[in-house]
């Protein structure tokens, strides 16, 4: 079996907290020192121009991102590790996927409903308002980070979820209406690594302003583990262990600590003896990346040539790989004639059984896409069986009235949408 690729995005919007230490940046690391992967991390600086339109922010964010995987012992040997913006082929492959993009696809984005809503409810009368064609395109650049490099495993939160599946539609009607390239990736969602706590107890997130920055001065990290809310119970009286403490000390402690630590929470700790434990705890762990982390935002050239090395061994493989797909698409040179050549290669091979599997499941994701409206209205129907019914008859006298091989092509996307509608009722 050939390695299977693990590869993930980090946009440049923000400086790393907590609870992306230990929701992504840990478990990615340590993923990466398990040989059985290649792995593929980089800082995704396209995407925070579709988000933030503040230079300086995105550029430090850029800085102090790179700075943190390394200050956290990212091994770039094993990690092919690189910036979005120093592969051009990921900017020329999203081209190509956007011709191949059905709008309709993108209307359903989550971020971009968010946005339209959110105009609707504030009685907008252009629901498009602020809405950049970067938003709507975003998931486009996103299936070009992840098809540049034939990426099976994405490991991300439940939000990108979506966008997986629409890196999957996308690889899946490429791969039916020209030559199967592209691997169709799958998502990776840790479910307990998702629960960090923030200072109020609600998951640790930008958004909630509630985050713990992971290289702040131990100062700073007393500071802020004194404001963790707590309830008003005296030293002395026993605490329920389960706790915002007691969920940000697990996250960083090893079984036996965590059931001594409970235990004194039951006997009734004081909550400052426990905030001043977390913080010991926390902080003797930081010290070491921390000291590393504020050494190499002083030294920006290393980091620069570290990405530079990464964006080297990531075009070894985008760069011929581009090459391929612009070819399989008709971009080439004048003096290239080889199409028929590439076909018939294609046919003489003897197909592997996992090729055929991918080509199938492409053509079935390819027609998906298109009968998807239907399964949209029916499922709205307030009738859905009857609906249903008017819906494949209409179709088996469309298909009877075709031509042969437009009536093959039109019996596909019957077959597939009655599979579909058995499934939905
Ligand atoms: N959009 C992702 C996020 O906001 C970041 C990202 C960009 C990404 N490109 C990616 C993640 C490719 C995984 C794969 O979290």
């Amino acid at each position: 079996m050939s390695k299977k690729t693990v590869l993930t995005g980090i946009t440049t919007t923000g400086t790393p907290h907590i609870g992306n230490y230990l929701g992504a940046i840990k478990p990615a690391i340590e993923a990466s020192e398990n040989p059985a992967f290649n792995s593929y991390f980089f800082l995704a600086d396209f995407h925070a121009l579709i988000k933030c339109q503040e230079p300086e922010r995105v550029a430090r964010s850029t800085r102090e991102i790179a700075a943190t995987w390394l200050a956290l012992g990212l091994d770039t040997d094993k990690a092919t590790f690189y910036r979005q913006t120093d592969i051009p082929e990921i900017t020329e492959l999203t081209w190509i996927l956007t011709c191949q993009t059905s709008k309709g696809l993108m209307n359903r984005a989550h971020a971009y409903k968010a946005a339209v809503d959110a105009n609707r409810e504030a009685g907008k009368e252009d629901l498009d308002d602020g809405v950049t064609m970067g938003l709507f395109n975003y998931p486009i650049l996103m299936a070009a980070d992840i098809l540049m490099f034939n990426a099976d495993i994405i490991p991300v939160g439940k939000d990108q979820i979506q966008h997986i599946e629409m890196a999957r539609d996308i690889a899946g009607r490429f791969n039916h209406n020209f030559e199967p390239l592209f691997t169709l990736p799958e998502a990776q969602v840790d479910e307990e690594t998702q629960l960090i706590p923030g200072l109020d107890g609600r998951k640790m997130s930008k958004s909630y302003n509630n985050t713990i920055p992971l290289f702040c001065s131990s100062d700073e990290l007393r500071k802020l583990i004194n404001q963790i809310v707590t309830d008003t119970r005296e030293p002395g009286e026993p605490k329920d262990p389960d706790n915002t403490l007691m969920h940000l000390y697990r996250c960083f402690a090893s079984e036996t600590e965590s059931a001594a630590m409970r235990q004194r929470f039951i006997e009734g700790i004081g909550w400052g003896d426990a905030k001043k434990e977390l913080f010991e705890f926390i902080d003797a762990q930081l010290t070491a990346p921390r000291a590393r982390y504020n050494e190499l935002m002083n030294d920006m050239g290393a980091v620069e040539a570290i990405l530079d090395k990464g964006a080297e061994r990531a075009r070894e493989y985008s760069a011929p790989f581009l090459d391929k797909v612009r070819h399989a698409v008709g971009i080439r040179r004048l003096t290239d004639t080889s199409a028929s050549q590439q076909k018939a290669d294609v046919k003489e091979k003897e197909k592997s059984a996992e090729e055929i599997a991918r080509a199938e499941e492409g053509r079935r994701r390819a027609i998906l896409m298109q009968i998807r409206p239907l399964l949209d209205q029916v499922e709205q129907a307030d009738d859905k069986a009857a609906a249903a019914q008017a819906l494949v008859a209409q179709k088996t006298a469309e298909v009877e009235s075709l031509k042969k091989k437009a009536r093959q092509k039109a019996q596909n996307e019957l077959d597939l949408l009655t599979e579909e509608l058995a499934a939905l009722l």
